[in-house]
């Protein structure tokens, strides 16, 4: 009598606990009519960003890049490449050839970027740039060559040619005084100045997802779109000139910096928020601000998670309700994490090992639904990120007025790339909601960087052409 009374007690209090799971998590899982309706209401907000009289009511930008033509092959020439936004600071060698010299070879070196650079005042991280640039000339022995360099920046900018760019936010890990609303370019000339280095000729700025479009689609011509998943989230595409209505011209296309992190920051999204969206955006160095990547980029993934977890402790559904102060530290869950805790066939005993590295302690139950949670949330993001991807080709097939649009879309991040099931979600969801679209994903190698010298290459080789 009494035993079944004792189990029949924890079988309703196990029940009792799955409901409130349930309840929880049923926030953030998305049907397809909910998808479907993020499409639409990205496609609307492209269209808004466009337009020159609406430009200002739209959450996202749609910058033009000055980018009009893809890579044709006949670029030659050594350049330097900076690649700066992402989770290191690179800078490259990229010594482009003929495909019969082996194409695009390229040196690197990535040095870090410390948080006080990164948030401190302006003219300090760009100094700290020159000497990382210095640092590399002087190992590869090129200190005295005069060298093109393309300039990967993955911040929104708003240009007016291809070697101008004013920055408009900082967005994910930086906020250096004195940068947002000045030419990018002017700052990094100056304090190459400061520095008495004069061996080098600024010719580009790019924006990361421009850059892996563009290396992309120097192996695959049907590369119009470029896409990041990392640290934060964006996408480009070619859009034709005669809907840019921000810009003059009618013929051809210009290559479009969406800058659709910022999707939502208008209030258009509000409905797809959850609680823990909201705590993790409050607590962000840019709160209000790039509402569409902190739901879907590395950097908010594992804040995300964190925040459910501590609510489900709170509960007492995990770690016995007890929420360690291992579990209150901001950013413990990296991206890293959420990847290996979702790696296929990953027995429970090395969940519990992964948890417990962290200095959490937790019995078998926790770490199930600890998992549990993890997918989740990766989930949404992935199918966020299709649903927006299928917006951007759909755009893209209704402009040329075609039944069937064949098309690639060059990606890289480290998300898209580590994640076990990421790449997966966002493809499944983009057939789902663009069926008339056939998209291939290339992922890209060394994008940004090689990306940047290609368009620094491009660049040169128009120069030569309008000075013959
Ligand atoms: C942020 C930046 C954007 C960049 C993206 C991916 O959203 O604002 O410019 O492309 O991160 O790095």
């Amino acid at each position: 009598g009494k035993g079944i009374a004792m189990v029949t007690a924890v079988a309703s209090r196990l029940a009792a606990q799955r409901l409130q799971v349930n309840q929880t998590l049923a926030l953030l899982q998305l049907s397809p009519d909910a998808l479907g309706k993020v499409q639409a209401l990205l496609r609307r907000e492209m269209e808004l960003g466009l337009k020159k009289e609406t430009h200002a009511m739209s959450s996202v930008r749609m910058l033009p890049t000055y980018i009009c033509a893809t890579p044709d092959g006949s670029e030659r020439g050594d350049f330097l490449a900076l690649d700066l936004g992402g989770t290191n600071f690179r800078v490259l060698l990229v010594q482009v050839g003929s495909r019969e010299q082996g194409g695009v070879q390229i040196v690197s070196e990535v040095y870090s970027i410390p948080p006080n650079v990164a948030q401190g005042p302006g003219t300090q991280l760009f100094d700290h740039i020159v000497e990382c640039i210095v640092d590399f000339q002087t190992k590869q022995g090129m200190m005295d060559h005069t060298l093109p360099l393309g300039f990967t920046f993955s911040f929104p900018c708003q240009q007016t040619s291809l070697d101008q760019g004013v920055l408009l936010s900082w967005t994910k890990g930086f906020s250096a005084s004195g940068c947002v609303g000045q030419d990018v370019v002017k700052l990094l000339r100056e304090a190459l100045k400061r520095r008495n280095h004069f061996a080098l000729d600024v010719v580009a700025i790019v924006n990361d997802t421009v850059g892996t479009m563009m290396s992309c689609g120097y192996d695959d011509l049907n590369c119009e779109v470029g896409l990041i998943v990392g640290t934060g989230t964006n996408a480009c595409y070619m859009e034709e000139l005669r809907n840019v209505g921000t810009l003059a011209g009618e013929e051809g296309r210009m290559c479009i910096n969406m800058e659709w992190g910022a999707f939502g920051d208008n209030g258009c999204l509000d409905a797809f928020f959850t609680p823990f969206d909201r705590q993790v955006d409050e607590a962000s160095l840019n709160p209000g601000r790039q509402r569409f990547e902190k739901l879907i980029s590395g950097m908010y993934l594992g804040e995300i998670v964190r925040r459910i977890l501590l609510e489900l402790t709170a509960k007492g559904i995990l770690f016995r309700g007890r929420p360690s102060p291992k579990l209150q530290t901001p950013d413990i869950f990296q991206t890293k994490f959420l990847s290996s805790i979702e790696s296929d066939g990953l027995a429970l005993r090395q969940v519990c090992a992964i948890l417990e590295e962290l200095g959490l302690h937790v019995t078998s139950e926790d770490s199930v639904l600890v998992r549990e949670v993890c997918q989740v949330v990766a989930r949404r993001a992935a199918q966020l990120c299709g649903a927006a991807v299928a917006a951007v080709v759909e755009k893209i097939r209704e402009n040329r007025g075609l039944e069937q649009l064949v098309v690639t879309v060059g990606v890289d991040g480290t998300l898209y790339k580590l994640h076990p099931h990421f790449a997966q979600q966002v493809q499944e969801t983009v057939r789902l909601l663009a069926p008339r679209c056939s998209v291939t994903f290339l992922q890209s190698e060394d994008g940004s960087g090689k990306g940047a010298a290609l368009i620094a290459a491009v660049a040169c080789r128009v120069a030569r052409h309008q000075r013959a």
